[in-house]
C-alpha cells in the first residue's frame, strides 16, 4: 500500500491571509483541525513545511502537531543551521529537506545534493543521530541520487513537478520515465522512496504506477478539492485512487 501524506500548509496560507497580525487565540482555519479530520479519514501522515519566512505555517503550528499522539508528522524545512537546531528541538518522525527561495509561491526544485553536499551531509547526520529519518527532495537525477545514498540518507523523494507540467504535453512520457528510472535507482541503492509536488487526482493513475513507492505528499489538489467536498471525502477519494 501506498502511504499518504497530507501536506497542510495551504490550510495555513488562507489563515494567514485573513490573520496575519492577530495574536493569540487559534484564528480559522485552524491547521491541527484539518490535521485530525485528514487523519480520521486515512492520512498516514501530516506534512508542513515550516519556511524561513513563517508564511504559511507557525512555530505553534508544528509544535500543536507534534503534541498529538496520532500524528505522524514530517517536517520540511531548509538546509541550516537554525532549522536543524529546531528540528532537534520539535523531534519530528520525518524531516524532509528542501529547496528555499524566499520569491518562489511553493518549492519549486529540487535540492541540489552535489551543489551543498557539506551542509546536506551535516544535516542528514544531525537528523539521523536524533533518530529522524531524513528524507531529501530531489529531482529524479541520476547524480542527486548517487549522492543522497552515498551520504547516508535513508529516504528521497522525488520530485515530480516536472511531470506534473508536462501532463498534458507530449514531454509526459519522457518525464514519467525519468521518475521510474530514478525510483528504480534509488531503491537499488537501498533508499526509500516518497515522491511529491503537483501529483492531482488525475495524474495519480499513472504516478501510483511508479514503482517501489513507499509515499506520496499531496497538499494543493487535495486542500482545492476539500473546499467542495470537506477534507475527509477529498483524502479519502486521494486513498482511493493511490491504492484502488
Ligand atoms: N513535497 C514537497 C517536498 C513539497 O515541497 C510540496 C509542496 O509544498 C509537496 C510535496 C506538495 O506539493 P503539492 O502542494 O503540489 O501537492
Amino acid at each position: 500500500m501506498i502511504l499518504l501524506g497530507v501536506n497542510i500548509d495551504h490550510c495555513a496560507t488562507l489563515r494567514q491571509a485573513r490573520y496575519r497580525e492577530a495574536g493569540g487565540g487559534t484564528p480559522e482555519p485552524d491547521p491541527v483541525a484539518l490535521a485530525d479530520a485528514a487523519e480520521r479519514a486515512g492520512a498516514d501522515g501530516i506534512t508542513v513545511h515550516l519556511r524561513e519566512d513563517r508564511r504559511h505555517i507557525q512555530d505553534r503550528d508544528v509544535w500543536r502537531l507534534r503534541e498529538r499522539p496520532s500524528t505522524r508528522l514530517n517536517l520540511e524545512m531548509a538546509c541550516t543551521p537554525a532549522m536543524i537546531a529546531l528540528a532537534l528541538k520539535i523531534m519530528p518522525q520525518a524531516v524532509c529537506v528542501v529547496p528555499e527561495n524566499r520569491r518562489e509561491v511553493t518549492t519549486e526544485g529540487g535540492l541540489d545534493v552535489v551543489g551543498a553536499r557539506d551542509a546536506v551531509k551535516a544535516c542528514i547526520d544531525a537528523l539521523g543521530a536524533a533518530g529522524i529519518e531524513a528524507s531529501l527532495f530531489i529531482g529524479p537525477d541520476e547524480a542527486q541520487i548517487e549522492l543522497s545514498a552515498k551520504l547516508g540518507a535513508p529516504v528521497v523523494e522525488l520530485h515530480t513537478g516536472a511531470y506534473a507540467n508536462a501532463y498534458a504535453t507530449d514531454r509526459r512520457p519522457a518525464e514519467f520515465q525519468r521518475l521510474k528510472l530514478g525510483a528504480v535507482r534509488a531503491h537499488g541503492l537501498g533508499l526509500k522512496v516518497n515522491a511529491g509536488h503537483g501529483i492531482n487526482y488525475v495524474n495519480i493513475a499513472e504516478v501510483r504506477t511508479l514503482p517501489h513507492l513507499n509515499e506520496l505528499n499531496i497538499g494543493h489538489s487535495i486542500l482545492s478539492r476539500a473546499l467542495f467536498t470537506g477534507i475527509e471525502e477529498a483524502v479519502r477519494e486521494m486513498k482511493a485512487r493511490m491504492n484502488p
